[in-house]
């Protein structure tokens, strides 16, 4: 049977953050720069798949989403450039947590 490759909906992207997120957490206790990055450049993908496809109730409210999201991957983006040490990673991971949780408590 052949499956079309359907885009994943925003619920979909989120399960895939979730478990990206489980990961980031690992490294906060146990740092490994190459999978550090692994992890910023996931959310940074994740995000920008769920800026295009996240909608609130009317144009605004999907604004607001649709910007939340671009500035997700835009920590992350910035934090996978160059050298990445713990404390940046740790800068960057905590910065992201607290964009899912200010969002969620917003439209969740
Ligand atoms: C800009 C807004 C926004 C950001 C940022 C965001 N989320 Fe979400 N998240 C949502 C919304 C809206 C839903 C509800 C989606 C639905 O039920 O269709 C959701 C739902 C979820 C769910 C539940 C999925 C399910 O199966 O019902 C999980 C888990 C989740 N988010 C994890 C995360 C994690 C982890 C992050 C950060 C790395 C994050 N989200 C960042 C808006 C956001």
């Amino acid at each position: 049977m052949c499956m079309p490759a359907l885009a994943l909906s925003l619920k979909g992207i989120m399960k895939q953050m979730s478990g990206n997120t489980s990961s980031g957490k690992a490294l906060l206790s146990d740092f490994n720069a190459a999978t550090a990055k692994a992890v910023l450049k996931r959310y940074a993908a994740d995000a920008r798949s769920a800026g295009s496809v996240a909608t609130g109730k009317g144009a605004a409210q999907t604004r607001d989403l649709v910007e939340r999201f671009d500035k997700m991957a835009t920590t992350a983006d910035a934090a996978a450039q160059g050298t990445l040490d713990e404390a940046a990673y740790r800068k960057a991971f905590l910065s992201i947590a607290a964009d899912c949780k200010s969002c969620h408590s917003a439209y969740k």
